[in-house]
């Protein structure tokens, strides 16, 4: 497995492997969520390729990019064991040298949900998730369902800049429990750890209610809001009820895809988990 640094290098492997290559862009601290993303794409391409880098433009200033978890030797370990054939591993220097200045900015997909509380977290990701395309040129790029508005904002760019790329999206992997694997769950308590099962069983709530043909979006929001008041460590920060494609508000009856999500605090420790609801679930 080779480990690239630049922008330069990483361009020149590309050059020599012309095969289908898939890329898996990953902040690092790597699970079981970011490896189901890497084995798709070992098994859908000549060639794989992931990113590590903590990204600090999509992070807001009394946000955690600072404590962000690293493990850099077992990131590197368990992708050589996927037989990943190259990482990119650019530094800040590489990906943002002195005098930066320009960012890829996605309309309304990114105002609402996250980007309402995170004002400048989607510029970050569009900015960085076009820098990796870019220079790593994958046919297929491979992305997560837990986060469900970043898939889409991901979705548009690539469309609205006619980047030649597949988006791949790939279920959302959990604990036993139910909890959505996430690199932030390092930051819990052993008590908040056991309280955020409350976020995947609100949603599971909710997803039986609809299935019953439960069809008023505030009947669908208000059973996410009542599980999750029941656990007393949980604070709420929305729960939405959305078009899965354009992620506008549902008010009234919801149609027959819709994207439920939520995002809630233990303590300092913010989580978001989400569930797309068809008419045939
Ligand atoms: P990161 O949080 O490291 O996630 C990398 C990829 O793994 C994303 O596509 C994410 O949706 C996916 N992922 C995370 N947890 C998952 C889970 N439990 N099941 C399935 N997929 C999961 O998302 C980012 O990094 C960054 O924003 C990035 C796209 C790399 C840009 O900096």
């Amino acid at each position: 497995m080779e480990i690239l640094q630049t922008p330069a290098e990483m361009r020149t492997w590309r050059e020599e492997h012309p095969g289908s290559l898939g890329l898996t862009p990953t902040m690092g601290y790597l699970h079981e969520g970011h490896l189901a993303l890497a084995q798709r794409s070992v098994t859908e391409n000549r060639f794989s390729a992931a990113s590590i880098f903590v990204n600090p433009t999509q992070f807001g200033p009394d946000e955690d990019f600072q404590r962000y978890p690293r493990d850099e030797d077992r990131d590197l370990q368990l992708l050589r064991d996927l037989e990943i054939d190259v990482v990119y591993l650019p530094g800040l220097e590489e990906m943002y040298p002195k005098g930066y200045q320009t960012y890829v900015t996605v309309g309304e997909l990114a105002q609402g949900l996250e980007g309402a509380s995170r004002p400048v977290h989607f510029r970050g990701v569009a900015t960085v998730v076009t820098k990796l395309l870019n220079v790593v040129r994958p046919d297929r790029a491979y992305f997560g369902k837990k986060d469900g508005q970043q898939l889409r904002v991901i979705r548009r760019l690539t469309q609205d800049l006619d980047l030649a790329v597949e988006i791949v999206a790939c279920e959302t992997v959990r604990e036993k429990d139910g909890l959505a694997m996430s690199s932030r769950n390092a930051y819990l308590t052993v008590e908040q750890r056991r309280a955020a099962t409350i976020l995947s069983q609100a949603l599971q709530a909710a997803e039986t209610q609809f299935t019953a043909g439960a069809r008023s979006a505030e009947s669908l929001r208000r059973v996410v809001r009542t599980t999750v008041e029941t656990e007393p460590l949980a604070e709420l920060e929305y729960v939405s009820v959305a078009h899965s494609e354009t992620l506008a508000e549902v008010e009234g009856e919801v149609g027959s895809e819709i994207l439920l999500s939520l995002a809630a605090r233990f303590g300092s420790v913010r989580l978001i988990d989400n569930v797309t609801l068809t008419e045939d679930t």
